[in-house]
């Protein structure tokens, strides 16, 4: 979709549509009281105005309750309801009472892009709606670098979602490490990618075991943007990417299997960050870490009880092969500490089920040793409304990992107890001393209705979230 701004008035420029922000209180002079600005109301009037055949006024509600997750979800509504008047341009006026002209414009492009989105290559009909094809922003002062930022970051939302919805037997491992090397190339960073035999000579044997089963060779995807050759700092993402989660030996339910194509959420969000990162040029170092496979069921998979040595050294009884993210992750976090030497690790995982228990699909709880960073993730995750919510990883869960005839193992004391955390106590056994952030995107990253704009399926979750982190890095 083309985005532009416009600046100044509305006089001469010519459109199918306006799309006009109300809220309750202030009155526009055409405007009757059955023209509710209640959040949720639309309404359409036709203009008579040469310029623009119509106008769309978009309810926010009251301006003392404003926020920006409220003009992103109007305007997700908006663009719909421009599609299905099969407008294919339109302006929008940015001006919002009691918000400032970049911030409101930024949030009206992210509702629209975000809001736009569909997952439709496998609808075979041709649609009787048309495409919406662009849109302008119409503002007094200059708002171009926070639409063409906004559009940065959710076109790359919208890949996210994209990779995320595909079919398991085609964002492959191989495919995904494809994209990564387009990304590498078009963004100048550097790209470095294990293969199996690699992984054999440094003894992966936990990411190895996940791997087993499948078809598809593992990889390790390793993308470094330098945007601050001043700062010895740079934080790793690293992020959980099983193509397929089948759960292995202890297979998945019906109910449960039939969504895990989602599985590689998390390496799709660190390598979306890293790009969209790299297309803003902020001044912040940062490397992404993907470890890809798929977790597969065959008479070649990993047995239950079985006790493997890792990368790190330590060993791991596999009390269930359907725990196989955090597998994969321990060889992924060893390695990364130990190579890369970062200066901060955050991991991004579909780690948990039990996520869904805690906050259902709204939040994403997180965990690790670094209040610092927690607290960074935390405004972002309010600025964004990707939010993220602390959990404890206190001594007592540490001491339930730990293994009887292994180092540790891949489950807590009890299979519905404390779910989440065990995932992330485990983790911690990978980390050594760096300062670390597990995010388990179990509940966000895929949602089982639309709502706003957020889609069903892949959401995108955590590209928005990260980019704002490293916006404030150093702030
Ligand atoms: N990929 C799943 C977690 C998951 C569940 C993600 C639902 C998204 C939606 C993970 O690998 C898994 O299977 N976890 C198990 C852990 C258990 C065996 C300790 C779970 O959550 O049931
Ligand atoms: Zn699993
Ligand atoms: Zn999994």
């Amino acid at each position: 979709m083309k985005v532009s701004v416009s600046r100044g008035s509305l006089a001469g420029v010519k459109s199918q549509l306006t799309m006009v922000p109300i809220t309750e209180g202030e009155k526009l002079s055409f405007q009757t009281k059955e023209m509710s600005a209640k959040e949720g109301k639309m309404h359409v009037l036709y203009s008579g105005y040469k310029g623009s055949k119509l106008l769309l006024l978009v309810g926010l509600g009251k301006k003392k309750e404003l926020t920006k997750e409220k003009v992103r979800k109007a305007f997700a509504s908006a663009v719909k309801k421009a599609k299905s008047l099969n407008v294919e341009e339109f302006l929008v006026v940015s001006n919002i009472a009691g918000m400032n002209e970049k911030e409101s414009s930024a949030a009206i492009t992210e509702g629209i892009l975000l809001g736009n989105y569909a997952f439709d290559k496998y609808k075979t009909k041709k649609k009787e709606e048309k495409e919406v094809k662009g849109f302008a922003i119409v503002a007094g002062g200059d708002v171009s670098r926070e639409v063409k930022e906004a559009e940065i970051v959710c076109g790359n939302a919208n890949l996210i979602r994209d990779m995320v919805n595909e079919n398991a037997d085609v964002m492959t491992t191989t495919k995904i490490a494809s994209i990564a090397r387009d990304i590498a190339r078009k963004n100048h960073l550097r790209l470095r990618i294990l293969e199996k035999h690699e992984m054999e000579r440094l003894g992966m044997n936990l990411l190895l075991g996940v791997s087993r089963g499948s078809i598809y060779p593992p990889r390790m995807i390793i993308l470094e943007y330098r945007g601050n050759k001043k700062s010895k700092d740079k934080i790793a993402l690293v992020g959980k990417g099983i193509t397929f989660d089948s759960g292995g030996i202890n297979i998945k339910p019906s109910g449960w299997i039939e969504t895990m194509r989602q599985d590689m959420a998390g390496a799709a969000t660190v390598i979306g960050a890293i790009k969209t990162v790299a297309e803003l040029k902020l001044p912040v170092n940062l490397v992404a870490v993907a470890p890809v496979c798929e977790n597969m069921i065959s008479r070649h998979a990993q047995k239950p009880g079985d006790i493997v040595k890792g990368y790190s050294g330590k060993t791991v009884e596999i009390e269930n092969t359907d725990a196989e993210g955090r597998l994969i992750l321990g060889d992924a976090l060893a390695y990364t500490e130990k190579v890369i030497k970062p200066s901060a690790i955050i991991t991004v995982a579909t780690l948990t089920g039990a996520v869904l228990a805690i906050f259902g699909e709204y939040v994403a709880p997180m965990m690790g040793t670094s209040k610092h960073y927690m607290k960074k993730l935390y405004d972002s995750g309010e600025r964004t409304h990707e939010r993220v919510w602390e959990l404890p990883l206190y001594e007592e869960f540490m001491e339930e990992v730990k293994g009887e005839t292994s180092d540790i193992r891949n489950l807590g004391y009890n299979k519905r107890y404390a779910g989440t955390i065990m995932g992330g106590a485990f983790l911690k056994n990978f980390v050594d001393k760096t300062p670390f952030v597990h995010v388990d995107i179990a509940g966000t990253a895929w949602w089982e209705k639309p709502r706003g704009h957020v889609p069903k399926g892949g959401t995108g979750f955590g590209v928005r979230l990260l980019t704002d982190f490293f916006k404030h890095l150093h702030k």
